[in-house]
C-alpha cells in the first residue's frame, strides 16, 4: 500500500509590518526568542525590481521561517550640499507593498530624529582612501555618510546577513571592508544588478530621466558590455572598447570610466589579470547615473 505523502508545507504569507521607531522595530523583528536566521536589506526607498531581487535573495538565504527586514531611510549624511536630498523620491506606501510581495517581514522607516537623536553625529566613520576615489572624488564625504548609517542600522537590526546591490560596486566593497576591518558579526552578500531588457541598470534615479535622456543613458551599459566583450584582450583593450562607445554617445557627460581592482577599489594596472569591475559615472540630462559590470580580465 502506498505510504501517504507528508503534507507539503504551505507557502508562508509574509505580512510586512511597517515600523518607525527602534523600539517598535525590535518588537516586530524579534517577536519571540526562536533562533532563526535573519537578514537585512538597507534602502533609501523608491523601491524597484532591483530592491525586490535583494529582498528575494535575503528570503532565500534565511528560509521561510527566517526573518527579513527592509530599512527605508533617506540618509542626509550621505548627500552633499548641492545633491538631490530634498528631491529624492519618497514612496513609502508602494515600498511597503513591494517589500511585502518580495518576502519582507518588517519594514523599518525611521525619521532622521530616530536615527540621529543627537543631531549630526559627532563621532562617525571614515571610509578612508577607498572612499575618496571614483564616486568619492565626485561626492566628497558620501561614503563616510553611508558607512555611518550602515553601521548604525547593523547595530539596530543585528542581522546574520546584509544584502547590497552590485550596482553600487564601490559602496559594496567599502561596506565589506568596514565589516572585515571593524569585526562586524554579519555576512555581507552582493546581489547582481537588475537591468531592463535594453540594458539600462535599474535605479531609483531613472525616474528623473526624460524619454530622450533614457535613450541616451543606454550608452552607459552599451559601453560596459563592449568593454566586457574585450576582456580576453586585456585591460587596455577593455578601456578602449568602452571609451569608443562613450566618445560617440550624444548627451552623456562622462565623469569617469575606470577598470577597477574590486578588492581595494584602485585603478587596475595595464598588466592586471583576474576579476575586475568596469565602472562608469555620467550625467545624462540633469541626472547622475552610475553603472558597472564585473569581468574576468586576461
Ligand atoms: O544604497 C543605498 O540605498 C544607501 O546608500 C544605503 C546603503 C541604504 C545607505 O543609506
Amino acid at each position: 500500500m502506498a505510504r501517504p505523502k507528508p503534507a507539503a508545507k504551505a507557502p508562508k504569507v509574509h505580512q510586512a509590518q511597517l515600523t518607525h521607531t527602534v523600539a517598535d522595530f525590535e518588537a516586530a523583528f524579534w517577536p519571540d526568542e526562536s533562533p532563526v536566521d535573519n537578514a537585512v536589506v538597507m534602502t533609501m526607498g523608491a523601491l524597484h525590481e532591483g530592491h525586490a531581487a535583494l529582498i528575494r535573495a535575503a528570503r532565500r538565504e534565511v528560509g521561510r521561517d527566517g526573518r527579513v527586514a527592509v530599512t527605508v531611510f533617506v540618509n542626509p549624511l550621505q548627500f552633499g550640499p548641492s545633491e538631490d536630498l530634498d528631491r529624492y523620491p519618497r514612496t513609502l506606501e508602494a515600498d511597503v507593498a513591494l517589500a511585502q510581495e518580495a518576502g519582507a517581514d518588517v519594514v523599518f522607516a525611521p525619521s532622521a530624529e530616530e536615527v540621529y537623536p543627537n543631531g549630526t553625529p559627532v563621532v562617525s566613520l571614515s571610509a578612508g582612501p577607498m572612499g575618496e576615489r571614483f564616486e568619492g572624488a565626485s561626492r566628497p564625504g558620501h561614503f563616510d555618510g553611508v558607512l555611518t548609517v550602515v553601521a548604525k542600522l547593523l547595530h539596530i537590526t543585528d542581522p546574520d546577513y546584509a544584502f547590497f546591490g552590485e550596482k553600487d560596486a564601490q559602496q559594496l566593497a567599502i561596506i565589506q571592508r568596514m565589516v572585515a576591518d571593524l569585526d562586524f558579526d554579519v555576512e555581507v552578500v552582493g546581489v547582481p544588478t537588475v537591468r531592463e531588457a535594453d540594458g539600462l541598470a535599474l535605479s531609483s534615479r531613472n525616474r528623473y530621466l526624460s524619454e530622450g535622456d533614457r535613450e541616451q543613458a543606454l550608452a552607459l551599459s552599451r559601453a560596459l558590455f563592449a568593454g566586457r566583450d574585450a576582456a580576453a584582450r586585456g585591460p587596455k583593450a577593455v578601456r578602449e572598447a568602452a571609451a569608443r562607445v562613450l566618445d560617440d554617445a550624444a548627451g552623456v557627460h562622462l565623469d569617469y570610466l575606470a577598470l577597477i581592482d574590486p578588492h581595494d577599489f584602485v585603478e587596475a594596472p595595464d598588466d592586471f589579470q583576474g576579476e575586475a569591475v568596469l565602472a562608469v559615472a555620467a550625467k545624462v540630462g540633469s541626472t547622475r547615473l552610475i553603472d558597472n559590470v564585473r569581468l574576468q580580465v586576461r
